[in-house]
């Protein structure tokens, strides 16, 4: 069963808004999710990460728009909004010091707890002056995710741009399809192994892979040098539990061109996207 169950009762019908609180409902159900099957810490880590930056980004982009259309509580909207933030961060710094699946819990109950809360009263509470300004939730919706991105952003169309996924974690495969979906991938595949991923490549190339470098049956090096004897140069990114420094030989070999390290966070999956094609692209 799902933490929370998204219905009609949280929706404000501001397609931004509405869109982001759902990402952030998927998230928590996902934590949920990983933490009710004693997944493992990389997983959970990734995942718990991923909940409390788009929890900032969110933020900050309900905030631009109550500005943007002149919100009259706007100042206590952000007050609450830092509250959440100062109290989720110190439950987030407590799971990454002790691992500690119950903690992980603890953060997932106090955000679908606020969360709901938050939306059915102060969310709600802007939706008469904002609903109506198309231009200020246009603006909104364009703002791209920043928070602490050290490669430059060179406007990226995430929209057009086809990833596959290479994991045997299918719980990793359903957060990075949440992640890149949320910031407008609309073109996401994934894959259980490399002979799917194989297949799948044959049939239709895309513009990204990644590929989990330790799995059974197939690891990434292999399929890495399989895709190449095919003829297929997509750019690959390697992803991975170890230090990616174990494998930079290796990768290279195989033309590998961005590494990811697990557990990821929404910040380090962009950047290897974005570094990947960059390399591609300039061929250093
Ligand atoms: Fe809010
Ligand atoms: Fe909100």
């Amino acid at each position: 069963m799902p933490a929370i169950d998204w219905t009609s009762d949280l929706e404000i019908g501001i397609s931004c808004v509405d869109g982001d609180h759902k990402v952030l409902v998927d998230l928590i159900n996902q934590v949920h999710d990983c933490s009710d099957q004693h997944e493992e810490s990389m997983i959970l880590g990734s995942a718990l990460s991923a909940l409390m930056e788009y929890t900032i980004y969110h933020f900050a982009r309900e905030e631009r728009l109550l500005e943007l259309c002149g919100y009259a509580h706007l100042e206590a909207h952000k007050r609450a909004h830092a509250d959440l933030a100062e109290k989720a961060q110190a439950f987030h710094q407590r799971y990454k010091d002790s691992d500690d699946g119950e903690v992980a819990d603890e953060v997932k109950d106090f955000l679908r707890h606020w969360l709901v809360k938050h939306i059915m009263v102060q969310d709600f509470a802007f939706k008469e002056t904002c609903s109506g300004n198309q231009t200020a939730i246009d603006e909104a919706a364009a703002m791209p995710f920043m928070n602490g991105m050290s490669v430059a952003q060179k406007p990226i169309d995430w929209s057009r741009l086809s990833v596959l996924l290479i994991d045997d974690n299918p719980n990793f495969r359903l957060l990075v399809k949440t992640i890149l979906k949320a910031l407008g991938v609309r073109n996401f595949k994934q894959a259980p192994n490399g002979e799917k991923g194989l297949a799948m490549l044959a049939k239709k190339p895309v513009d990204v892979v990644m590929c989990d470098w330790v799995m059974d049956g197939m690891n990434g090096a292999e399929f890495a040098r399989k895709l190449r004897q095919f003829d297929d140069t997509s750019p690959i990114v390697l992803v991975t539990g170890h230090l990616v420094e174990m494998y930079h030989d290796q990768g290279a070999a195989a033309g590998v061109g961005g590494y990811l390290q697990k557990p990821i966070t929404v910040r380090t999956l962009l950047e290897a996207i974005i570094q990947t094609l960059n390399r591609h692209h300039t061929g250093v």
